[in-house]
């Protein structure tokens, strides 16, 4: 089963297949089961994933650590700077390393125009899968729990769904690129019709736009960016209002955030909900900043459904550990 993934780097979903995306997905929904019945699922026995993170995390670093355990295996979680890398060591030299004791390097690191090609060189001499929890350009994890949570809400045939990515205003840091970014490149892959719609100076990086625009016309689906927030809203079946820096356009965080105060009336609201499906579901990596981005009312109303999208994390980040540290021998 596993004999596409294993030994794979999981950097980004665009490096997959989508029959192996829908592999993820299909044993995702199986372990979620398997969970649920309290049935064992020793995939990984004395398996070991570390866990490097660069910056903070709630649902990323405890989804991987009960993640890793329910499969039998074992999480050691790494802080940079009580490594060697706070020293200077090297991505090359910490990859051959890790690799030669443990079956996977898993990361976080966020920082703009650093994270991602850290990974990329972790990955170069690594001789065990390297995997994304969430770098400055892709936050692949996220988005496949984000998918699987869609097809379960609203069924497994997504084509025509309409989704809106919106920005929106938040203050408790600058969030990266790597969500909507990532989203806009899976969604259309999946069939479903993406506005993306952002305030000007929130750019995404224009090469990923143009990737994600050209898995819309590979997939016969529709992809618009805007810079209103109610055409992300408007009729749609999903939406995704969530922050992020506007790193692309600007070096300067001081800039950025007075560009964030400006757009401050960029709020998920009751009423740009009602612009929205009925039906529509309300969706957010987390956190949120509530008050902000979202209000209370939303994000705890019946349409919200983050608490099921951050419980996937788990199943999904199980998914991928099993067939790319695991699968047949
Ligand atoms: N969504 C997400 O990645 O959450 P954490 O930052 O808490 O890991």
């Amino acid at each position: 089963m596993g004999s596409m993934l294993r030994g794979r780097h999981f950097i980004t979903t665009q490096e997959f297949e989508k029959s192996e995306l829908d592999l993820i997905l299909d044993l995702s929904s199986d372990l979620k089961r398997r969970f649920a019945t309290g049935e064992p699922t020793p995939l990984l026995d004395y398996k070991t994933v570390f866990l490097i993170f660069f910056d903070e995390s709630t649902r990323t670093r405890n989804s991987m650590e009960c993640g890793i355990t329910q499969l039998g295996g074992h999480g050691n979680f790494l802080n940079p700077k009580t490594m060697q890398t706070a020293h200077g060591e090297v991505a090359r030299d910490t990859a051959r390393i890790l690799s030669r004791y443990g079956h996977a390097i898993a990361v976080r690191h966020c920082t703009f125009k650093i994270g991602n090609a850290y990974l990329r060189k972790l990955a170069e001499f690594s001789e065990a899968p390297v995997l994304n929890l969430q770098d400055d350009y892709y936050h692949p994890m996220q988005v496949m729990a984000d998918l699987m949570t869609i097809r379960e809400k609203l069924g497994t045939n997504t084509r025509k769904l309409k989704v809106g990515i919106s920005w929106a205003y938040a203050e408790s840091h600058l969030k990266p690129l790597s969500v909507p970014q990532s989203q806009i490149l899976l969604f259309p892959r999946y069939g479903m019709d993406v506005t993306l719609a952002y305030p000007e100076g929130f750019d995404l990086m224009p090469d990923i736009v143009e990737t994600a625009k050209k898995n819309a016309e590979e997939n016969g689906t529709k992809f618009e960016i805007s810079h209103s927030m109610d055409d992300a809203f408007k009729d749609a079946d999903i939406v995704f209002p969530k922050s992020w820096g506007g790193f692309y356009v600007s070096d300067d965080k001081e800039e950025i955030m007075r560009k964030v105060r400006e757009n401050r009336h960029w709020i998920c609201t009751p009423e740009k909900m009602k612009l929205a499906e009925k039906h529509a579901l309300y969706m957010h990596a987390l956190p949120a900043d509530r008050g902000r981005e979202v209000v209370d009312e939303v994000i705890d109303g019946p349409q919200s459904v983050v608490i099921d999208e951050a419980e996937n994390r788990l199943h999904t980040a199980k998914a991928v550990m099993a067939l790319t540290m695991g699968g047949r021998p």
